[in-house]
């Protein structure tokens, strides 16, 4: 028996090493938070925390949410983000915000989050909301927001809103992210840089070259 006591230490400290690389990982789970610092050296989840000492209140802060976006624009909405990216303070937390107004009919195009679900809720007017599942289902799910109303978008999957009014609508997303990413499928597709050979896209989507020339050129 005393001969299997060394190799069990040896595997004990084997498994207590590769517990902390884990848990090392998870910047979250060691400190209260890892303030974005621009001028950092070395990237960890994109960003470097800035030294803990040198934080301040303004780092957690972000004004500004009050104001409009400008819709004019080929969709007619605008997405105003609070992500890592505009308040350092978020980063590592999981969590970010963003105003989303819409003028008369305005959509909020076709797009996903790759790194979050998100919430939404409607400060003014009607939106109507959607998403698909995914493969092999692809099954729509819609519903139309009042004032008051929330509805939740789950992680990855396609999604628009659409102001059902005659006024303009603002919304306000909660995201699981401090940097959810979006994917514009639209744009990601025919606008790409550069450009997905066409007659992939002619197979993809079954559509005349004429048609995918036009769309790349949208885009
Ligand atoms: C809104 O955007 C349009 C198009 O870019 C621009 O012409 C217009 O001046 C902007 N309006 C304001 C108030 O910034």
């Amino acid at each position: 028996m005393a001969t299997q006591y060394p190799s069990l230490i040896f595997l004990g400290v084997l498994l207590a090493l590769i517990f902390s690389l884990v848990f090392a990982v998870d910047q979250g789970a060691l400190q209260d938070f890892c303030v974005a610092d621009p001028k950092g050296q070395v990237l960890v989840n994109g960003l470097v925390c800035k030294d803990p000492k040198l934080v301040e209140a303004q780092d957690f802060f972000f004004s500004g949410l009050d104001i409009a976006g400008n819709t004019s624009n080929q969709v007619g909405s605008k997405v105003t983000p609070v992500f890592a990216a505009q308040l350092p303070g978020l980063n590592t937390l999981g969590i970010s915000m963003a105003r989303i107004d819409y003028a008369p009919w305005g959509i909020n195009p076709p797009h996903t989050h790759p790194r979050a679900t998100e919430i939404l809720t409607v400060l003014e007017g009607q939106l109507e909301v959607g998403f698909v599942t995914s493969n092999p289902e692809n099954r729509f799910i819609r519903k139309v927001l009042s004032k008051g109303d929330l509805f939740v978008f789950p992680i990855g999957l396609i999604h628009y809103q659409k102001n059902v009014g005659d006024g303009y609508a603002v919304a306000i997303a909660a995201l699981s992210s401090q940097n959810p990413g979006a994917i514009t499928i639209a744009n990601a597709l025919f606008g790409s840089t550069p450009d997905i050979p066409s007659d992939v896209l002619v197979k993809a989507f079954q559509l005349d070259n004429n048609v995918v020339n036009y769309l790349q050129s949208k885009f």
